[in-house]
């Protein structure tokens, strides 16, 4: 029942994707993809338009065959098994509610096709009701329905038949924001309860940290990247994980040794980074918040703390955004960084002033490859 993961490394996943391909003529809409889902848990398949991500729900779901691989719960494939006898849900992002029927036929329609016993029926789509909260309105029809409220009939409707697994492709994606946080705290109260396995899919990645315990940032029909979203955000594998994720400064440097690298032609240090060789080109990736400002009086006031860096550079731009503050600054080699504070945590700098950035070496990751539009894409994103 309970939604807590349990950590261990042995224990078996329920789902299992396996060298997983989708290929439409030479495209590969997805891309040998391995992925392992635990029971219980909830996870998200975060990633930009047209990445995959629809398309292996729909793999996992029975709706698509895939080109290659093999789709296993518990062991077994799925393969040739049809998608009404999966045990599998599926809320999409159109409610696709039946509009001549009621709530209540609409959420006992599963169970109807399945010849259930009529009490059995109404007992579970009563069950279901109470659980989205649409009592209320068990004979309304859709068109007379907020379209939160047919969404919550089309999840009823998912979960009426007591799927193991829940796969839900942007299913809030047409609904506006209050509402979707709202939607967002009943599933993460419902995943709780039920202790199902949910496979959501979004493009928004606040909704992916809010609900999910792991995330798979999808790029070009791959996973690139996979872990719970604090440890995405806070280490990101990668420099385009680091770059989707958040918001973040990258600079370019050239490897000393495993814990030095030489930044507009002074020596930095970067966190021990295993394989690096002595004039390997790299980028130094640091979130904004990581970093602190300081003026030149206060960076002189204060020694640099062991294991710090610190680079001048001067103030371009101060954006005041309520709780905090953007600082875009650039560097004499013309380097741009921008740094966020807590407003009101230290004297404002004025455009144009000289300022020390500041941070720790444990808190820049290290990337020896990169793409030249994760870089474009993340520096100065704001
Ligand atoms: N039937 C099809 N024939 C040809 N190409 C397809 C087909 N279905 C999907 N694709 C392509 O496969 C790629 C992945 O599509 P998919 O729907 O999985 O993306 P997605 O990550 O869900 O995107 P979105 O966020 O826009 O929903 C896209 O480039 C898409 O154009
Ligand atoms: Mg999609």
């Amino acid at each position: 029942m309970s939604a807590v993961l349990q950590e261990s490394p042995n224990q078996a996943p329920l789902v299992s994707l396996r060298d997983l391909n989708k290929h439409y003529g030479d495209f590969a809409a997805v891309d040998n993809i391995n992925l392992d889902i635990r029971e219980g848990e909830f996870l998200t398949f975060l990633g930009s338009s047209g990445s995959g991500k629809s398309t292996t729900l729909s793999m996992l779901a029975g709706f698509e065959t895939p080109s290659s691989g093999e789709i296993l719960v518990d062991g077994k494939s799925l393969i040739n098994v049809p998608p009404h006898k999966r045990d599998i849900g599926m809320v999409f992002q159109r409610y696709s509610l039946f509009p001549h029927l009621n709530v209540r036929d609409n959420i006992a329609f599963p169970l109807t096709i399945r010849k259930q016993d009529p009490a059995e029926i109404a007992r579970r789509v009563d069950a279901m009701l109470k659980l989205v909260q649409l009592e209320a309105f068990a004979h309304r029809r859709p068109a007379q329905l907020s379209g939160g409220q047919q969404q919550r009939v089309a999840i009823a409707r998912a979960l009426v038949y007591e799927p193991r697994i829940l796969l839900m492709d942007e299913p809030l994606g047409a609904l506006d924001k209050k509402l979707r946080e709202d939607l967002q705290d009943e599933l993460r109260h419902l995943h709780r309860r039920l202790g199902l396995t949910i496979v959501y899919v979004t493009h928004d990645q606040e909704e992916a940290m809010r609900l999910s315990q792991r995330i798979a940032i999808f790029s070009h029909g791959r996973i690139v990247g996979l872990g719970s979203g604090y440890d995405l955000y806070q280490n990101p594998p990668n420099a385009f994980v680091a770059s989707f994720l958040g918001n973040s400064n990258f600079l370019r440097a050239r490897a000393q040794d495993s814990h030095c690298a030489v930044f507009e032609n002074q020596p930095l240090a970067i966190r021990q980074t295993a394989g690096l060789c002595g004039g390997q080109e790299v980028v130094l990736m640091i979130r904004p918040e990581k970093a602190t400002l300081l003026s030149p009086q206060e960076a002189e006031a204060n020694p640099l703390p062991p294991g710090c860096n610190e680079i001048a550079a001067v103030v371009e731009e101060m954006v005041f955004l309520g709780e905090s503050l953007t600082c875009s600054v650039v560097t004499a080699g013309g380097s741009r960084m921008t740094l966020k504070a807590l407003s009101g945590s230290a004297a404002t700098p004025q455009t144009g002033s000289p300022v020390r950035v500041r941070w720790h070496a444990k808190e820049s990751c290290v990337y020896s490859q990169w793409n030249e539009s994760d870089l474009l894409k993340g520096a100065g994103s704001h």
